[in-house]
């Protein structure tokens, strides 16, 4: 499967779209909580898709860099033409290198739903602890697995601690994000959430 093939449809699944509503909400909580908020922040959505968690990002933000390696699912954002968002597709070591991120650029990274499907979880999540200007914010929501278990669907609550620790990332919370129903499918994926000191 490419996610490519799912970027003309990603926008009508019911679903999708109640989890990066339920995503943003989650995200807002945790501002609240941490006496934060989006107004000014300059934010990176990494693994964006089509956009839909960077909609609602950007409607707070000052302005949201949107990445993800699916050229289709960007297509689809740009389409948008979301005045404050900057959409790129490219791999995130690529976009490092060639200058394109920028070291301590950014207040928020968000990861909705892509950190299971990255090859090196950890080494990305350390390039991502980089991009943070100091007391920026780091959150991945991803699937939960059981310790041990091996599946591209998910982490498990000890394999998002360590890589967030391991990152230089503090005060960490790991726990379940958010519980919505679609459908009969009950969504309760992991929040990560890490600052870079
Ligand atoms: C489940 S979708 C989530 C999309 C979006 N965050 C959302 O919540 O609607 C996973 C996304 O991760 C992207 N992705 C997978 N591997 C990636 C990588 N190495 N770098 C950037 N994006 C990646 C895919 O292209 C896809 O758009």
């Amino acid at each position: 499967m490419s996610w490519d093939d799912e970027a003309a449809t990603w926008d009508t699944q019911p679903a999708v779209r109640a989890y990066s509503k339920a995503a943003f909400q989650s995200l807002q909580r945790v501002l609240m909580e941490r006496g934060s908020n989006l107004t000014g922040a300059r934010v990176l959505d990494f693994g964006c898709g089509t956009g839909l968690l960077t909609e609602q990002l950007a409607a707070e933000a000052e302005r949201v860099m949107a990445v993800d390696v699916a050229q289709a699912m960007v297509a689809v954002l740009r389409e948008k033409n979301i005045g404050n968002v900057e959409p790129v597709c490219g791999l995130l070591n690529e976009l490092i290198e060639s200058g394109s991120l920028s070291m301590g650029a950014f207040d928020l990274i968000t990861c909705s739903s892509v950190c299971s499907f990255l090859g090196d979880y950890p080494a990305a999540v350390a390039q991502l602890a980089a991009l943070l200007a100091p007391d920026g914010l780091l959150l991945q929501w991803d699937w939960e697995l059981e310790d041990g278990a091996d599946d591209a669907m998910g982490l498990s609550r000890s394999a998002i601690t360590a890589a967030l620790s391991a990152a230089g990332l503090t005060d960490l919370s790991v726990g379940v994000g958010f519980t919505e129903t679609v459908e009969g499918f009950v969504m309760a994926p992991l929040l990560g959430v890490g600052r870079k000191p």
